[in-house]
């Protein structure tokens, strides 16, 4: 087999797996735009409540990009980011790597298994669908006080503290809310 069918063989059977992977969560792993980064970035406190010891997750971490300008926000802080379709977590593991931030790791899995009764943030960009099942998740695991950043979709029967348009083309929503006692 010359070396161009087997890059070509290679680049398909990546397309595909992305795509089974896209179908079993309902959710593609489409990154988080530099203008809605911003956003997010602006949007986020200074200090974060809690312990140092408390990690930032960001659930379905995709192909790390967020995740590691996370840890570059926060190099107190532990982030953790989670992703259960194998090569974006593959790369978001090496991206991770390179970028050598040592408060990051980029764990393999589902997030819906994930314990975050520790968390002082959790950062998300999923589909409506995932943020109706994670919205009673977060209310009954996360410590009162714990902020959550939500890009594009809003959490179902949340309050947010605040919502900001992003600069992109689709004027991209992302909210934050904070997790209060009585969610
Ligand atoms: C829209 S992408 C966002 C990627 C990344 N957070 C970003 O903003 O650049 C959503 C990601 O969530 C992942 N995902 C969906 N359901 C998941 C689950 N139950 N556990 C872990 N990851 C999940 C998908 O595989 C996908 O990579």
């Amino acid at each position: 087999m010359s070396v161009d069918i087997a890059v070509l063989i290679g680049c398909l059977a990546s397309i595909a797996l992305v795509f089974v992977w896209t179908l079993i969560t309902g959710s593609p792993p489409t990154p988080t735009s530099a203008p809605v980064r911003r956003t997010i970035m602006a949007l986020l406190p200074a200090r974060l409540p809690g312990a140092e010891s408390q990690p930032v997750y960001e659930l379905g971490a995709g192909w790390g990009g967020l995740s590691v300008a996370l840890a570059a926000r926060y190099p107190d802080r532990p982030v953790v980011g989670i992703e259960v379709s194998p090569l974006p977590w593959l790369v978001a593991k090496l991206r991770g790597a390179v970028a050598g931030h040592a408060n990051l790791s980029v764990r393999y899995g589902d997030f819906r298994k994930a314990d975050l009764s520790d968390a002082a943030l959790v950062v998300c960009y999923l589909s409506a669908d995932l943020l109706a099942e994670l919205g009673p998740k977060l209310a009954g695991e996360m410590p009162p006080g714990a902020l959550v950043v939500s890009s594009t979709f809003a959490i179902p029967d949340w309050q947010p503290m605040d919502r900001v348009t992003a600069k992109d083309i689709y004027k991209s929503p992302v909210y934050l809310y904070e997790r209060e006692a009585s969610v």
